[in-house]
């Protein structure tokens, strides 16, 4: 009955707030600093093609749990995108919770911004629209990854990149992603406090080099990465759909079987 009164007259019968909104921002957080990590991890990962082919194909493999079986299996690789995808979903409906949604508060925010001529403000403006870019750009990629977990390594992905052309959607990810993510890690370490210590302005011109340096540190990885599996995906594109096969065994640790994928 209380939560029914609660939802017509919008107050609490003992009027008393709402721990709600507390809740869902603390979940909010909780996914947003799961997603920036596992990005900078992603991105880690998705550059050794910078390294070498067979150690992208040696990652890929671990990921289909080389370390554990015998055989490739990529049901691995499909069951942690569906857990990412889930988390980026239950991020994203969290957030939209911020958006201005109408004509007037757009308009009412933009002048606000405008007026105050704050930093961070502007910051948060750049991270609701990478975030509205991401609801379509991320969700193409997750889908694509998680109904083709099979189809990861030097030759396939870099025939998604080039011959498929996925390669404008990355583009366009990685700026959204990286702004995104760097921008996020840096309003939270602000909100929560994490970085303060005795001097939270100083802190704040800390953090906020550190965020300009992460993001240009992993733009420019990302865009690398992405030159190579387009510099593979053009030598490659007269053998589309061909696999990679390792030119030497490379083991990582704790691999006790490294076959050649067929
Ligand atoms: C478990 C989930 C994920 C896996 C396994 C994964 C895997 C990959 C792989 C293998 C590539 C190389 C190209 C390809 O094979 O298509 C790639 C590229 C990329 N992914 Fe993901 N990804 C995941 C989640 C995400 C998420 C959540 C985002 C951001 C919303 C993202 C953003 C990107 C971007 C921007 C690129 C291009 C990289 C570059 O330009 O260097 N990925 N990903």
């Amino acid at each position: 009955m209380a939560s029914i009164i609660e939802g017509y007259l919008g107050k609490r019968v003992d009027g008393t707030r709402s721990r709600m909104p507390a809740r869902l921002d603390r979940w909010q957080s909780a996914t947003g600093v799961f997603l920036g990590l596992f990005m900078w991890a992603h991105m880690l990962f998705v550059s050794t093609i910078l390294i070498s082919k067979d150690f992208m194909y040696a990652v890929t493999r671990m990921f289909e749990g080389s370390f554990l079986f015998s055989e490739p299996h990529p049901v691995i690789v499909a069951l942690s995108v569906a857990f990412v995808f889930a988390v980026f979903i239950v991020h994203a409906g969290l957030a939209m919770r911020k958006f201005p949604y109408k004509w007037k508060e757009y308009k009412m925010l933009k002048t606000h911004a405008f007026a105050l001529r704050h930093g961070d403000t502007n910051l948060w403006m750049v991270q609701a629209f990478t975030g509205f870019m991401m609801f379509f750009l991320g969700s193409v990629h997750l889908y694509i990854l998680m109904s083709n977990a099979d189809k990861i390594g030097p030759f396939a992905s870099s025939d998604r990149v080039w011959s498929e052309g996925m390669w404008p959607l990355y583009l366009l990810l990685l700026f959204a992603v990286e702004l995104h993510g760097s921008i996020g890690l840096y309003r939270l370490c602000m909100k929560w406090g994490w970085c303060n210590g005795s001097d939270a302005r100083a802190a704040r011109k800390r953090l906020k080099k550190a965020k300009w340096i992460i993001t240009v540190f992993f733009l420019t990885l990302g865009l690398l990465t992405l030159a190579a599996y387009i510099k593979i995906g053009q030598e490659h594109r007269s053998h589309y759909g061909e696999r990679y096969h390792p030119a030497a065994a490379l083991v990582l640790p704790y691999s006790p079987v490294q076959e050649v994928r067929s």
